[in-house]
């Protein structure tokens, strides 16, 4: 039986933490799933680290669809939830019914993300929701508003911080299952998660949030740029380049193949 966005619910009520890490590929997918990981997120950072775009908003639905069957065929437990990318659903509710059925039809994922808040995404998740699409939010900070707020930590004002939370709420009211929180002050990450009876999702945001998401690249020392949140766990890069060179060698001195 594959994770689903009710036992997310119940597992905050228990205090399990959940775990969360993206992936944009069958073979990557397929090995964080039989790890264990609670939810796939095949979130549009796939533009930056995969496709190499400087920021996220150059992705298209297309591309993103094509990544997410590769994921969806490498997973059988976790909870695949699909990125809408930038101008996929903001445009108006229709365009953003017609970007999440797409993902659920041609994907097999189970839900959607989507980035904003109070009072922008709130018609669109309320219909969504209603349609049967399960939706998690995203606040804080949003990538796909960079040219407004860069990459800078979010919330750090006492109304910032405010507005944070009431958009998280009207997230909840409008039927949101989880809501991600990227870049906010850990105090900041408490409040709201303990006000919230969905999970919250953090990145960046303090250890006191009912789960953790990681772009698998920064988990695993592959991304050129790390944020200054995420934490490696292994080098890829300098594992990676060795074995390159290891062969090239082994190739220009004629032992291998032997
Ligand atoms: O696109 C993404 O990978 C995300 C995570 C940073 C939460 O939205």
């Amino acid at each position: 039986m594959s994770v689903t966005t009710h036992q997310l619910i119940q597992w905050k009520q228990q205090r399990r933490s959940i775990v969360a890490l993206t992936a944009y590929d069958y073979a990557i997918a397929q090995l964080i799933d039989l790890a264990g990981v609670d939810i796939i997120l095949v979130g549009d950072s796939l533009a930056m680290p995969i496709l190499g775009y400087e920021t996220t908003l150059p992705l298209t639905l297309d591309e993103m669809l094509h990544h997410a069957k590769a994921v969806r065929r490498g997973v059988t437990e976790a909870l695949i939830v699909v990125d809408l990318p930038f101008l996929t659903y903001q445009e108006s509710v229709q365009q953003a019914m017609h970007s999440a059925g797409r993902v659920l039809k041609e994907t097999g994922a189970q839900a959607v993300k989507l980035e904003g808040g109070y009072p922008a995404m709130i018609a669109t998740i309320l219909q969504l929701t209603s349609a049967g699409i399960p939706v998690m939010g995203h606040v804080g900070l949003t990538p796909q508003s960079v040219h407004q707020l860069g990459y800078k930590k979010q919330g750090k004002t006492v109304e910032a911080g405010e507005r944070i939370l009431q958009e998280s709420i009207a997230l909840q009211e409008a039927g949101a299952f989880a809501i991600v929180l990227e870049h906010i002050p850990a105090d900041l990450g408490d409040r709201i998660t303990q006000k919230l009876t969905i999970p919250t999702i953090g990145i960046g945001a303090g250890p006191h949030c009912d789960g953790q998401v990681l772009v698998t690249s920064d988990l695993l020392g592959l991304s050129e740029k790390q944020p200054p949140f995420a934490k490696a766990y292994a080098n890829l890069r300098s594992t990676i380049t060795q074995a390159v060179k290891d062969y090239s060698l082994e190739v220009r001195e004629g032992k291998f193949p032997q």
